[in-house]
């Protein structure tokens, strides 16, 4: 066989994958591990969502290619929710293009602005495609460290001149994966100028706009004034609807950044069933404001449950308001890898160790809320038992 190519020995195997793996393991020899490793929603979408997909998926005239833009239906749908949700008006044919899952476009966009000797900016801790998709490009990262003590936000001005020099995208994401970290309005203000003033492409990952508590109301980059000269941003129904299998997410924003992503998509997939793009754009125009709220005070049960039992099992955290997710430092002297092992081990509960995020998450351990609630309180209390037991 011939040896593969170069760029994938640059690339890790996809940390989740390896837990997974392990867990996979354990499950095959009957082991009942509780995975509260995973960001997936356990509730289902709306039951008129899948309706939609059933019926549509029986008509004769839906099995077709729907088109490397998706169908004017569900560009419309993402139009009209980016309207009533921030309030920015999006043109469905210039600013919107639809993708397998937001995954997609985050690393096809690395493809499309990225050569060999490009920097992304990148902030350490972050969901690992950003600088995956960097160095599947052959780009190199430049880490933005993000901590508690700066409330898990980027320091801009302590970006150096030469990695400015090279960088060419700056990736944030608020409500944020892993740390649970929310911004206002006027975090984007800044990162927005601060894109205009040194050229970049401000890449704005928004996957949990629409997954918050205690009142918090996510906002957009694209609310701010000018901002889609510079600016994309991604949205996803994996986690908004309940809808993480369904692969459904879309880049919006600049024109000429939707059209530099479509030329690597239309090389790469032929879009999606149409039948799931009726059913998101279903989804999209007539999921209620009470349906999220209702589902978002499920998950603030879970994470008032967890915050309330971290002091008994060795962690500490602040309150996320936004995401599937509380970030947990661990105990001095202790890694995160050794914490989640000792978890996985002796709890059979699965966490995700923060260094899957970035060199800055080496004390952390990532928890999600995404289980539901008879196991998720079982985890918690397996946790408590071991904890107590060391
Ligand atoms: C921050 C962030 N961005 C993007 C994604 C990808 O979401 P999807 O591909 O399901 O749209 C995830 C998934 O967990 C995420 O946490």
């Amino acid at each position: 066989m011939p040896t593969p190519a170069a760029r994938l020995t640059r690339l890790t195997t996809y940390p989740l994958a390896v837990l997974g793996a392990r867990v996979q393991q354990m499950l095959a020899k009957g082991i009942p591990v509780i995975r509260l490793d995973i960001g997936s929603p356990d509730m289902p979408p709306s039951a008129n969502v899948v309706e939609t997909l059933a019926n549509a998926a029986c008509r004769d005239d839906a099995h077709g290619y729907a088109g490397y833009k998706g169908t004017p239906a569900i560009r419309r749908a993402f139009a009209d929710y980016y309207s009533r949700r921030f309030g920015v008006e999006l043109d469905p044919e210039r600013e919107i293009l639809p993708l397998l899952g937001s995954k997609e476009g985050i690393v096809n966009l690395c493809l499309a602005y990225l050569d060999e000797g490009d920097i992304a900016l990148v902030p350490s801790i972050g969901y690992p495609s950003y600088s995956l998709g960097a160095l599947l490009a052959g780009a190199e990262v430049h880490w933005m460290p993000i901590s508690e003590e700066n409330g898990y936000l980027p320091d801009f001005d302590a970006i150096p001149e030469h990695a400015l020099d090279r960088a060419k995208l700056l990736w944030v994401n608020y409500p944020n994966n892993p740390t649970g970290a929310t911004v206002g309005i006027e975090f984007y203000q800044r990162a927005v100028e601060f894109c205009e003033r040194h050229d970049l492409l401000l890449a704005s990952d928004n996957p949990y706009a629409d997954v918050t508590f205690d009142q918090y109301r996510a906002p957009s980059a694209l609310q701010v004034d000018g901002a889609k000269r510079h600016t994309v941003e991604f949205t996803s129904m994996s986690k908004t609807f309940n809808m993480a299998g369904w692969r459904v997410g879309a880049a919006v924003g600049n024109p000429d950044c939707i059209k530099n992503l479509l030329q690597v998509k239309s090389n790469v997939d032929s879009g999606h069933f149409i039948p799931i793009y009726e059913a998101a754009a279903y989804a999209l125009r007539e999921t209620s404001d009470e349906w999220m709220a209702q589902r978002n005070r499920i998950y603030q049960r879970r994470r008032d449950v967890l915050l309330a039992a971290l002091p008994e099992i060795g962690l500490t955290a602040q309150v996320p308001r936004g995401s599937l997710y509380v970030w947990g430092r661990v105990p001095t002297g202790m890694l995160g890898a050794d914490y989640c092992t000792q978890a996985l081990e002796h709890a059979h509960v699965a966490l995700v160790p923060g260094d899957a995020y970035g060199p800055d998450g080496t004390n952390y351990v990532r928890i999600s809320i995404g289980m539901d609630d008879a196991h998720f309180d079982e985890a918690i209390s397996r946790l408590r038992r071991w904890w107590a037991a060391r």
